[in-house]
């Protein structure tokens, strides 16, 4: 089966959509135009509940099906912008300075519309599809607070999903794996404190420059020596701040990064390495220092049975040989992973096309894939509640 007929009749009225909320781009939590753009288009389109203000400015839809099942799958769409200038230059290009839809949830959002609108139109299910609109996907854990707000509870979803555009995947084509398919992100700062001086004098200082260098070389080895060549983590030390002058050696210098892996338990190594680290080379060389970790977001894991289901949708729509199942993780980071722990469920990724990479001044959603997203949605939604 391929792209649903009504999902292609959709497309321009979607694209309107999407070009809309790309050109008023909204950062972190406050997506108030475009949470209220969304629940304005689910009430038009009749769905049962429309309840705003979850996890802030978070938006959900019921939809009931045609039969009496009280079940419930969730299918999740992000709202939220970027910090960034967008230099496409395009007719719909962000009206706002210093804002952009680089990431694509302008489409993601507009393409769970279109799945919302169809849904409504035909309810050709048994139970209910709930359609979660989240802002702060970008550094907020928007996610976090709506699964916190009690939504899984609220309105009863047993089973949720989650899908990203993905640059340089053709269009049509989709990507997924069981297990961890992104990151955790955590971010770290170390400030070490020794005892400025004359640069000149450096035996009457304790210098903390020099005893940071050997700390961030040294947390090179956690990579290197400390995990599994087979598993993956990135410790990158990303910023470093000290001294004011040539001959000055100073009192402190701070530095910082970000750990990622794919496991907790590397997450709970990572941290724990970091700290005998810092404190060991500190006291060897008589200086203090002081670690800061902070858990950001977990591991995005996808459930196996789950994906088994995502990847059923995915090929009914687009063809067997045009679903990738073993895709490698990534690196970067979703807050869809703490909808991913309240509830069993898969993350998968639509490719973009030959386009800008995310988070790029000159990326642009891909209008092409708006009827695939929207029938990978309906036919998920429809295959896992089935008919009535
Ligand atoms: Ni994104």
């Amino acid at each position: 089966m391929p792209i649903l007929n009504r999902a292609a009749e959709l497309q321009d009225e979607v694209t309107g959509w999407r070009r809309q909320i790309h050109s008023q781009p909204e950062l972190l939590f406050d997506v108030e135009q475009t949470a209220a753009f969304v629940a304005e288009k689910l009430r038009e389109f009749g769905v049962d509940e429309v309840v705003t203000g979850i996890g802030r400015t978070g938006v959900v839809g019921l939809i009931r099906g045609k039969g009496n099942s009280a079940r419930a799958i969730g299918l999740r769409a992000d709202m939220d912008a970027l910090p960034l200038s967008e230099v496409t230059g395009k007719p719909w290009a962000s009206k706002v300075p210093g804002k952009m839809h680089a990431c694509g949830h302008d489409g993601h959002t507009a393409m769970l519309l279109g799945a919302a609108k169809y849904l409504a139109e035909t309810r050709n299910f048994n139970g209910n599809v709930a359609v979660i609109f989240q802002p702060a996907e970008e550094g907020g854990g928007g996610g976090n607070l709506m699964v916190k707000d009690g939504m899984m509870e609220r309105f009863g979803i047993e089973e949720v999903y989650g899908l990203h555009n993905l640059p340089g995947l053709p269009v049509g084509q989709f990507a997924i794996r069981k297990g961890p398919i992104m990151a955790s992100t955590d971010e770290f700062s170390i400030t070490v404190t020794g005892r400025g001086g004359h640069a000149a004098m450096p035996h009457k200082t304790i210098d903390p420059i020099a005893i940071s260098t050997q700390i961030i070389s040294s947390l090179q080895l956690i990579a290197s020596r400390n995990v599994d060549p087979l598993q993956s983590i990135v410790v990158s030390v990303t910023k470093f701040n000290a001294g004011y002058a040539s001959n000055i050696i100073p009192d402190a210098a701070t530095f910082g990064g970000t750990v990622r892996t794919l496991k907790p338990e590397l997450r709970d190594m990572a941290e724990r390495r970091m700290r005998e680290i810092a404190d060991g080379l500190a006291a060897a060389h008589g200086a203090e220092v002081k670690v800061s970790y902070n858990r950001n977001y977990p591991v995005t894991v996808n459930h196996a049975d789950e994906t088994g289901h995502a990847i059923d949708a995915a090929r009914a729509i687009a063809g067997a040989s045009q679903v990738e199942t073993e895709t490698d993780p990534m690196m970067g980071g979703e807050d869809f992973s703490y909808m991913l722990n309240a509830r069993p469920g898969a993350f998968i990724f639509l490719g973009n096309g030959d386009t800008a990479g995310l988070h790029n001044p000159n990326y642009d959603f891909n209008d092409e894939i708006i009827p695939h997203g929207i029938s990978y949605w309906v036919k998920l939604a429809e295959s896992r509640l089935g008919t009535a």
